[in-house]
């Protein structure tokens, strides 16, 4: 068992256990640092944090080309049926979903969440249990202190956390958050993106966590 994780730049990943992948955030279009197109990605389920153009991203293309379910908050799975997409997963923060690869757990985030001035439901965090792996990815948020609980109770091998800055957290930040997740690998994300975040991730130095950098395109096994 193991699950590879392929950094698709900004927020996004692929997760992929061999047979099922899991896309988060699959923000393609319009990302300039994004390697690949959208129609090279494959995937079996699509998770969304919010819905933000920056995290929606090709969302409702993909879910179409790939006859991929789409992960997201209740208002999220009403707005992309309403575009097409056949299958959806509503969720709120506190809930779990049972899925074919293990689950996906709904934390909160503190953050806000529309698209194209449409309210778009509770902003997420996303907790992700495949390939005997568990992913925490923290969504677009500031720091909160029940941070500590997630790492608690899922208790996430790897930690996905916005350090751009204005719109989330900044490093300094970031730093607390992981030192109070405890997860064995934090991946910086959300920033470097666009000019106003933060473009490196030198200032994100949590103590007791490997911080492990990925380039757009890259892919790490976790094992
Ligand atoms: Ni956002
Ligand atoms: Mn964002």
């Amino acid at each position: 068992m193991s699950m590879t994780i392929t950094f698709l730049g900004h927020s996004g990943f692929l997760l992929s256990d061999g047979t099922w992948t899991v896309a988060i955030d699959p923000f393609l279009t319009g990302n300039p640092r994004a390697v690949h197109k959208p129609e090279e990605i494959t995937c079996t389920h699509i998770a969304l944090t919010h819905g933000h153009a920056d995290h929606m991203g090709d969302t409702v293309a993909l879910a179409q080309a790939n006859d991929a379910t789409v992960i997201g908050a209740f208002e999220i799975a009403n707005f992309v049926a309403e575009q097409g997409v056949k299958s959806t997963e509503p969720g709120n923060p506190g809930g779990k979903i049972e899925l074919p690869f293990g689950w996906i757990a709904f934390t909160q985030a503190f953050h806000s969440s529309s698209f194209q001035g449409r309210y778009m439901g509770m902003p997420c965090g996303l907790v992700i249990s495949l390939g005997g792996e568990v992913f925490y990815h923290a969504g677009d948020t500031g720091l909160f202190s029940d941070m500590t609980l997630i790492g608690e109770i899922y208790k996430p091998s790897v930690a996905a956390l916005p350090i751009g800055d204005r719109y989330t957290m900044g490093p300094e930040l970031a730093t607390r958050a992981a030192e109070m997740i405890k997860p064995r690998t934090a991946i910086p994300i959300h920033y470097g993106t666009f000019p106003p975040l933060v473009q490196s991730a030198e200032k994100f130095t949590p103590q007791g966590v490997d911080v492990r950098e990925l380039k757009p395109g890259d892919s790490w096994i976790v094992s």
